[in-house]
């Protein structure tokens, strides 16, 4: 069969984890897939930055749209992130052009998600986005494949590393919340904007994306209650440690009879529980259905090997001629507040 060709927007951790994976293991992914997927050209602000990765071969274009919509690629890879602006523009170019797509951007899926899953679905495309929720854990495809014989009660979990290290170092070394923000800031935790990571917003799309799979409703981060870690103190966390306690930004999402309750908050999670017992940049989600029971999912949720590892998950999936849509239908959302009073994490 014929290569599946890509055309990469955004050579950034994500896209040079993705060029590397594709270099170093193009047979075994030939094996697995029964094609090869080979790199037409990439794109990315500053043409001249060495990256680490050699880029002849591959063409290039100063234009992410111009890029989605080359007749010689049959993949969109988007990897340049932010909810709207190039990111946006070239994915709704790319679906309309007859590519399919496959993303990081948690961002611009909590926001447009459902508008682009239309979009894909109108023009007989799909969107794919492993890598935009906790990293490099296949969660998306445990709901989807994995649990797909379930009706999904709950879903719940700590999706924002940058939070999880903040948090854990603030309890394991007595170091104040400043401090320790700047030890992520240094070790490139945080996202461009850091509001996103410290303020739960970030952790929130990924909730959203998440609930929107699990529950079949339409992506609604708008409905979320939100609340980040920025005021939590030592002395909050040495308080919860005393009790047996650990602070957690978790994120709970279940399904009503009144409709989907979502929340990202900092919570009180038993210090030897496995959530409490979550270190640094670590993910974890947990995912309730009612024939399985409760399913652990636990493993890196940023960085270029995992966030690459989950981004060729769905290019093999696309290879393999698997087509299937990954969102499901609307359903009533709960307003914030009513999602508030009704949590039980
Ligand atoms: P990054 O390191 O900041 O890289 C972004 C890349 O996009 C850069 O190569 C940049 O070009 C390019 N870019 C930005 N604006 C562009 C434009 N207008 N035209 C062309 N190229 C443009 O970001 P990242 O960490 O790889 O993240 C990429 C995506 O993956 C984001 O949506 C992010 O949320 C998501 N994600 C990241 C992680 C992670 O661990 N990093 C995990 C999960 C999901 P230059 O290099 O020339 O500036
Ligand atoms: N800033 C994000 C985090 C990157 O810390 O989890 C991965 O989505």
């Amino acid at each position: 069969p014929a290569p599946l060709r890509l055309g990469i927007a955004g050579l950034g951790t994500v896209g040079v984890g993705v060029l590397k994976i594709l270099r170093r293991e193009a047979e075994m992914i030939t094996m697995r897939t029964g094609r090869a997927v080979t790199v037409t050209a990439v794109s990315a602000r500053n043409r001249g930055k060495d990256r680490g990765v050699p880029l002849e071969g591959y063409a290039w274009e100063d234009d992410p749209v111009a890029l989605a919509t080359r007749d010689d690629i049959d993949v969109f890879v988007e990897l340049m992130g932010g909810s709207d602006g190039p990111a946006k523009a070239a994915t709704e170019a790319a679906l309309k052009a007859g590519k399919d797509v496959v993303t990081a951007n948690k961002a611009m899926l909590a926001i447009h998600g459902q508008a682009l899953a239309e979009l894909a679905e109108a023009h007989g495309r799909v969107i794919r986005f492993e890598a935009a929720v906790a990293g490099g854990i296949p969660v998306v495809k445990a709901l989807t494949e994995g649990l797909a014989g379930n009706n999904i009660t709950r879903v719940m979990g700590v999706m924002n590393g940058t939070c999880n290290y903040i948090l854990t170092r603030m309890q394991s070394a007595g170091l104040p919340y400043d401090v320790v923000f700047q030890e992520a800031s240094d070790l490139g935790y945080l996202e461009a904007d850091p509001n996103l990571d410290v303020g739960g917003i970030d952790a929130g799309h990924k909730l959203a994306l998440l609930a929107a799979i699990a529950f079949g409703t339409k992506v609604c981060f708008d409905g979320m209650e939100l609340e980040g870690i920025g005021r939590i103190t030592i002395e909050d966390i040495r308080a919860a440690e005393d009790m047996g306690y650990r602070i957690k930004l978790l994120g709970v999402s279940q399904m009503t009879g009144r409709g989907l309750e979502q929340r990202m908050a900092p919570c009180l999670v038993p210090s030897s529980s496995p959530l409490g017992q979550l270190e640094g940049g670590t993910n974890m989600v947990v995912l309730e259905g009612d024939s399985v029971g409760q399913i652990v999912l636990r493993g890196p949720g940023a960085g270029e090997g995992p966030t690459a590892s989950a981004v060729l998950s769905d290019l093999c999936d696309i290879a393999r001629g698997f087509r299937l849509p990954v969102f499901g239908q609307p359903a009533e959302t709960l307003s914030a507040a009513e999602a508030a009073i009704s949590m039980t994490p």
